[in-house]
């Protein structure tokens, strides 16, 4: 496998790339509450990457989905599609789903969960997922293996009762919005699929983790994939570097506490 080594100013850019994606996720945050349409949550969020940010929404069009985002709530596990008959409702979970394409052509992919209203099951998978992916980018550095990452996330998550998705993966970042390698977060790992890390990798780590089963479908939209079993599903997600001495969170939010990363 061919996983690309960005170069010095290809990191730039990847910095840049990173940050607009978190800003839009930074810029959204407030808006987000009960009442409010996935609808409209991406009409701002796709007029904030081209007015504000001077780039394109990477989902819009992406093998033909509809959006600029993905709104996930709830049962559904990623790949939700905006609607304006969607209304967030007090209970709810949702996962939002940035993609930023800037005009240097270069990609930052970050997701999030909010909360809305008080869900005391959806509080503790949401933060469950969160620390899945925290913990394993704690363990990100140049000679670990990606199934070392995934074990980190699937020991987590099944420790605490939920299953980890299979059906949808992390991936490798740059110029494409999907590149080489392919990131489970369970280990499935055929041998030659084991990358080993090295220091100018990109990619995302994008847990979908389940109440549940694993197992998902896609509704006949051919998009939104939706737990088998109907049970809540909750996804964080992060583009990341390989640094010669660990990792640099690309898309880091200014209100995110990543002070476990202490290399
Ligand atoms: N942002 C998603 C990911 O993390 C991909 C969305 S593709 C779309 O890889 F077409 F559904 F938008
Ligand atoms: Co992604
Ligand atoms: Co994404």
């Amino acid at each position: 496998m061919n996983v690309p080594i960005k170069t010095p100013a290809e990191i730039d850019l990847m910095r840049e790339a990173g940050r607009q994606a978190a800003s839009v996720i930074e810029m959204i945050t407030p808006h987000v509450k009960a009442g409010i349409s996935t609808g409209e949550i991406d009409r701002l969020c796709h007029a904030y990457i081209v007015d504000e940010l001077g780039s394109t929404p990477a989902p819009l069009n992406y093998h033909g989905f509809p959006k600029a985002s993905c709104t996930s709530i709830n049962h559904v596990v990623c790949h939700g599609i905006p609607d304006d008959a969607k209304t967030l409702k007090k209970g709810d979970i949702m996962n939002l789903d940035i993609t930023v394409k800037t005009a240097d052509g270069y990609h930052g992919d970050s997701s999030v969960m909010f909360i809305v209203g008080e869900t005391i099951q959806g509080e503790r998978l949401s933060r469950v997922t969160q620390e899945c992916l925290y913990k394993s980018i704690e363990a990100i550095k140049p000679g670990v293996r990606l199934s070392d990452l995934a074990r980190v996330i699937q020991q987590h998550a099944e420790a605490n009762g939920y299953s980890v998705v299979r059906d949808f993966c992390g991936h490798g970042i740059g110029a494409g919005f999907h590149e080489e390698p392919q990131f489970l977060h369970y280990d499935g790992y055929a041998p030659e699929a084991d990358i080993t890390l090295a220091a100018g990798m990109c990619f995302t780590i994008e847990p979908m983790i389940n109440v549940g089963s694993y197992k998902t479908k896609v509704l006949r939209d051919g998009w939104t994939a939706v737990t088998k079993d109907r049970s809540l599903s909750a996804q964080w997600e992060h583009t990341l570097l390989v640094t010669d001495s660990g990792v640099e969170v690309l898309t880091a939010r200014g209100d995110e506490d990543l002070s476990f990363l202490t290399r």
